[in-house]
C-alpha cells in the first residue's frame, strides 16, 4: 500500500493527518484512490461497521479472520480468542522475562548498539515462536526474513528484482506451516496452535490453520517490534522520564497506552464499501477503498486534549491503536506484557543509553510506523 502518504510525510505524518481533519475529514484521495477517514468518531464507526465497510479487502493477508466479514468471521474468530485464553497469556510472562533478560544483558555489554536488531525485533519473534509451539524449530533468523516477506508483500515494498525472493520466503513459510498443522493434529502440544485445533467447532480446515499461523507471524511480530521501538524513541528524547523510568514501574502501563495513542504502530486499516453512505455529510459510493487513518483519529482534537503532547499520565483511555468492532486485536493483553516486561528491564539502565540518531529514521512500509534503526551509545 505505497502512496498512501505524501512521500516526505514518512518521519513524522502527523502534520498531514490534522491538515486533514481540519480540512477534510472525509476526503478521495488520488492516487492511490481511496477515501482518507480520519476523524476519531468516523474512524471508529468505519470499523464498528462491518455490514457498510468489509474487511475482504485485506483477504490477501488472511482470508478467514482478519480479511472476512461477520457470519463467517464470527467462527473463526471465536476459536482465536479461545486459543488466546488469558491464562495461555499469562502463563508466557515467565519465559519473556527471561528471554527480555538475556536479550537486555547482551546489549549493557556492548558499547554501542541498535535497539531494533538487539532487541526489538528478536524479542517478539521468539514471542511468536513460543506460541507457535516452535522454539526449537525453524531458526530465528528464518522467522524473521519470512516476517519481513509478509510486511513487504503487505506494503507493496518489494521492487520487481526482490519478487522472486519474495515469493521464494512466502512459500518457504507455507511449507513450514503445513508441515506444523500436520504434526500438531497427530501429536497435539500444549501451544496456540494446538489449542486452535482444538477449539474451534466445527473444526479448523488446514488452509485456516495454515492462513491463522501466518497471521499469527504477521500481525504479531512487525507491530510489536513497531510498539517497543516507539516507546523506546518517545524515552530515549525526553530525559524527564528516565528518573520515572528507572524506580517508578507504576507509570509503564500509562506509557504504554500513551506510546499507542501518540505513535501507533499500525498507522491504517482498509475496508471496503459494500454499499453507498453518507459520512460526515460526505456521500462515498459502493465499491470505494477506504482507509482509516487510525495514527490521525489518535491525535483527534476533538477526543484527546493536547493530543500532540506525550503524556504517560493522561487518563483519557479509548485510543485506537488495536482497532476497535469485531476485528479488534486479539494480541493487545500480549503485546502490553512485551511492552511492559522490556520496561522492567530496561528500565534501570535507562540513564547509560544514549541515542544516536536525531531524528531516528523511521520505517517506509506502509501501514507500519516504527524506528528504522535505533542506535544507541550505552554507557553502563
Ligand atoms: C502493538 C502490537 C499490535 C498492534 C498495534 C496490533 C494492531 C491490530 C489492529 C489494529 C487490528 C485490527 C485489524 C482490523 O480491524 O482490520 C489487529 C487485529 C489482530 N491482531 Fe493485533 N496488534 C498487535 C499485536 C498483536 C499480537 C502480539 C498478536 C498475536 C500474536 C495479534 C493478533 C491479532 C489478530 C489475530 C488480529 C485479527 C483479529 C480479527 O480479524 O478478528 N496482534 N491488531
Amino acid at each position: 500500500m505505497q502512496g498512501i502518504f505524501p512521500t516526505d510525510s514518512f518521519q513524522d505524518p502527523y502534520p498531514f493527518y490534522a491538515q486533514l481533519r481540519r480540512e477534510a475529514p472525509v476526503q478521495r484521495i488520488d492516487p492511490p484512490g481511496a477515501w482518507m477517514i480520519s476523524r476519531y468518531a468516523d474512524v471508529a464507526f468505519v470499523l464498528k461497521t462491518p455490514q457498510v465497510f468489509s474487511s475482504k479487502i485485506m483477504a490477501g493477508a488472511d482470508p478467514y479472520l482478519l480479511g472476512n466479514d461477520p457470519p463467517d468471521h464470527t467462527r473463526v474468530r471465536r476459536a482465536v480468542t479461545a486459543a488466546f485464553s488469558p491464562t495461555r497469556i499469562a502463563a508466557l510472562e515467565d519465559c519473556i522475562r527471561e528471554m527480555t533478560d538475556r536479550l537486555v544483558t547482551d546489549l549493557i555489554d556492548a558499547r554501542e548498539c541498535d535497539l531494533r536488531a538487539s532487541l526489538t525485533v528478536p524479542l517478539p519473534l521468539s514471542v511468536v515462536a513460543e506460541l507457535l509451539g516452535v522454539r526449537d524449530g525453524p531458526s530465528l533468523e528464518n522467522l524473521s526474513r519470512w516476517s519481513n516477506a509478509f510486511v513487504r508483500a503487505g506494503s507493496g515494498a518489494a521492487n520487481p528484482a526482490q519478487t522472486g525472493e519474495l515469493m521464494r520466503d512466502l512459500k518457504a513459510f507455507e511449507a513450514f506451516a503445513v508441515e506444523l498443522i500436520a504434526e500438531r493434529r497427530r501429536a497435539p502440544a500444549d501451544d496456540v496452535v494446538t489449542d486452535l485445533l482444538r477449539c474451534s467447532d466445527p473444526e479448523l480446515t488446514d488452509p485456516e490453520a495454515v492462513s491463522l499461523s501466518r497471521l499469527l507471524v504477521i500481525a504479531g511480530s512487525e507491530t510489536t517490534t513497531n510498539l517497543l521501538g516507539n516507546a523506546l524513541v518517545a524515552i530515549l528524547e525526553r530525559p524527564e522520564l528516565h528518573d520515572a523510568l528507572a524506580g517508578d514501574p507504576s507509570i509503564f502501563p500509562g506509557l504504554i497506552d500513551e506510546t499507542l495513542r501518540f505513535d501507533p504502530p499500525v498507522q491504517f486499516l482498509q475496508r471496503r464499501t459494500l454499499q453507498a453512505i453518507e459520512l460526515a455529510g460526505v456521500s462515498i459510493p459502493a465499491g470505494e477503498l477506504v482507509i482509516a487513518l487510525l495514527g490521525s483519529a489518535n491525535r483527534d482534537e476533538q477526543r484527546f486534549d493536547e493530543p500532540d503532547r506525550f503524556d504517560p499520565t493522561r487518563k483519557s483511555g479509548g485510543n485506537l491503536a488495536f482497532g476497535t468492532g469485531p476485528h479488534a486485536c486479539l494480541g493487545a493483553a500480549l503485546a502490553r506484557m512485551e511492552a511492559r516486561v522490556v520496561l522492567e528491564s530496561l528500565g534501570p539502565h535507562i540513564h547509560g543509553l544514549r541515542l544516536l540518531d536525531q531524528p531516528v529514521p523511521r520505517v517506509e512500509t506502509p501501514p507500519l510506523r516504527g524506528p528504522q534503526r535505533l542506535r544507541v551509545q550505552v554507557q553502563v
